[in-house]
């Protein structure tokens, strides 16, 4: 059957105006988020409220679930997601997750010495404690991998110190197979600090890989 104008110019103009509509207007469940993650998503480092904008979309809304269930013990974030509605959450990670990635680092490069020890233990880790290089996983320059390996880049140097503090503590948990935490459990307190203040000090960027058959950036 023939309409009086083509099936493709239809689906094409809806994408577009969709597309057009998402980037201009936050969905409702947003106006909440913005006081601490930014209008944009982009954090507020200096507060340690992590950015939100560009990390992928599987990630954030497994972590919103994660507060909410307890997974995940941080007392400001339950009380913003327990409320949230399956539906909610998926609108939520997917307009956090289109947002453009921030282009300041979050922090300043530290004193040499505990920089270049951060770049080590990023790109080449420490094998004799085996802890992997970060990159490894989180991909080179910390940008992420989709779905499940969250950028570490545009945090400031004391959120991500207190995710792996949450890890060894136990507090944080249901890290895929417990990836994350395997790595935690085996850093000192100076491989932290010198990390962390590494990757705060780096600018962040897109991520440029996806999983087969997820398409898009995100
Ligand atoms: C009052 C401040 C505040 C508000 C409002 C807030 N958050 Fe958060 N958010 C935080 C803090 C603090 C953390 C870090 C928690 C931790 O250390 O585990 C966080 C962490 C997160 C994370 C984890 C990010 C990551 O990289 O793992 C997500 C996702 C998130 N918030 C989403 C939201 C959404 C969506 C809303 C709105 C419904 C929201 N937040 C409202 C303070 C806030
Ligand atoms: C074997 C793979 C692997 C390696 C190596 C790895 N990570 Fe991770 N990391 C993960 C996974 C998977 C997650 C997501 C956890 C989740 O979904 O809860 C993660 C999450 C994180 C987070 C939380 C980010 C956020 O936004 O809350 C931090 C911080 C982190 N990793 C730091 C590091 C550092 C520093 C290193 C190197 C010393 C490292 N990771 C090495 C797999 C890895």
């Amino acid at each position: 059957m023939m309409g009086s104008y083509p099936q493709w110019l239809a689906t094409g103009l809806l994408g577009l105006v969709w597309s057009t509509f998402a980037a201009a207007a936050p969905p409702p469940e947003a106006a909440s988020c913005a006081a601490c993650h930014g209008a944009q998503g982009q954090g507020m480092p200096a507060a340690n409220y992590p950015r939100l904008a560009g990390l992928p979309a599987g990630y954030l809304a497994e972590q919103l679930q994660h507060f909410a269930d307890g997974k995940r013990q941080n007392a400001i974030m339950a009380g913003m997601a327990k409320p949230l509605s399956p539906e909610a959450i998926q609108t939520l990670a997917a307009y956090y997750a289109s947002l453009p990635v921030p282009t300041e680092a979050a922090g300043s490069p530290p004193e040499a010495a505990l920089l270049e020890r951060g770049a080590w233990l990023a790109q080449y880790g420490d094998l004799a404690k085996g802890v992997p290089a970060c990159f490894r996983c989180h991909a080179a320059e910390g940008v992420g991998v989709p779905q499940h390996f969250p950028p570490l880049t545009g945090q400031s140097a004391k959120y991500l110190a207190d995710q792996i503090t949450a890890w060894q503590q136990g507090t944080r948990r249901g890290d895929p197979l417990g990836l994350m935490q395997t790595v935690a459990t085996r850093m000192s307190a100076e491989d932290t600090q010198a990390v962390t203040a590494y990757l705060a000090a780096q600018k962040p960027k897109a991520a440029v890989v996806s999983q087969p058959g997820q398409g898009g950036g995100q």
